[in-house]
């Protein structure tokens, strides 16, 4: 099997890719950070091939797809994972970094997706992952432009998946609430840890990974992960509700 992962030079990319390496499956990495590329790479030999890509540039963002397929084969998985997280007042955000976070969470996934997608309806085969996050189910604050590329990348992955029955590709999409990685910590820095941020149930790379080989191997729709998150698809108003009552008050925010 060959699986694309993009945003693999960390976090939860490179915690799925040491899971597939683990297993002796076949996987393309995609990140700009050549060098941790690389390293993870060696841990699988012939199997792994380092893309070094910005996929917030459109030409890059599906530049290096023939290169994989001559490389490691037809693509079974593509997991679109690589994304960035702008925190802050909508008012003080600049709007060059809201586009670049636009074109890394939103068009690079409908860009790659739409690139691979002819061929897998020709296979009548192959899997589509869209990480997509909570934050596109739960409103917060210093979170409005990040939520809204998360809310398009899940809708749009959900419409897929029902748009793709009967053709043999499937579509998986991931609702991560927080996970221990560079992103989670950079918005701890940011935003004030209030008692109850700081005890929220939080995950760790390595068991969303091996969650989500299983949910792959099974064709699950959907994975809401820590598990107790999924309370908000049934109780949205209750999930609102405490979302606003944990979240940092304007005066509490530290570096905005
Ligand atoms: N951690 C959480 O709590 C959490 C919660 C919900 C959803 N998520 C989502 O899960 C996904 C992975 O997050 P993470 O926590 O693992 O984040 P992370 O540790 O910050 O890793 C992000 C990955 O994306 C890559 N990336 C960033 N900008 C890129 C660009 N322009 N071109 C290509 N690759 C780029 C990074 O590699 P380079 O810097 O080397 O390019 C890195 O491999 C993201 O989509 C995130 O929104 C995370």
């Amino acid at each position: 099997m060959h699986v694309v992962i993009t945003g693999a030079s960390r976090g939860i990319g490179a915690a799925l890719a040491r899971e597939y390496l683990s297993h002796g499956e076949k996987v393309t990495l995609v990140a700009r950070s050549k060098l941790q590329l690389e390293e993870l790479a060696q841990t699988g030999g012939a199997r792994a091939f380092p893309v070094e890509a910005d996929l917030c540039e459109a030409e890059q963002a599906t530049s290096w797809l023939p290169a994989a397929i001559e490389r490691l084969g037809p693509i079974d998985v593509l997991v679109n994972n690589a994304g960035m997280q702008l925190l802050g007042r909508v008012a003080e955000l600049d709007t060059e970094e809201v586009g670049k976070m636009v074109a890394l969470n939103v068009m690079a996934p409908i860009r790659l997706t739409r690139a691979v997608l002819p061929d897998m309806i020709a296979r009548r085969s192959g899997c589509i992952v869209d990480i997509a996050s909570m934050a596109a189910l739960t409103p917060a604050p210093y979170m409005s432009h990040y939520s809204a590329t998360k809310a398009a990348l899940a809708t749009a992955s959900e419409c897929l998946r029902i748009e793709l029955e009967g053709t043999g590709v499937h579509v998986l999409t991931v609702y991560p609430g927080p996970v221990t990685t560079e992103m989670s910590q950079g918005a701890f820095d940011v935003l004030h840890k209030t008692p109850a941020v700081a005890n929220m149930p939080t995950g760790t790379p390595a068991s969303l990974a091996r969650v989500l080989f299983r949910a792959i191997a099974e064709r699950q729709p959907r994975v809401i992960y820590p598990k107790i998150y999924a309370a908000a698809t049934y109780m949205p108003t209750f999930a609102r509700w405490i979302t606003k009552k944990i979240a940092p008050r304007p005066l509490e925010v530290r570096k905005l």
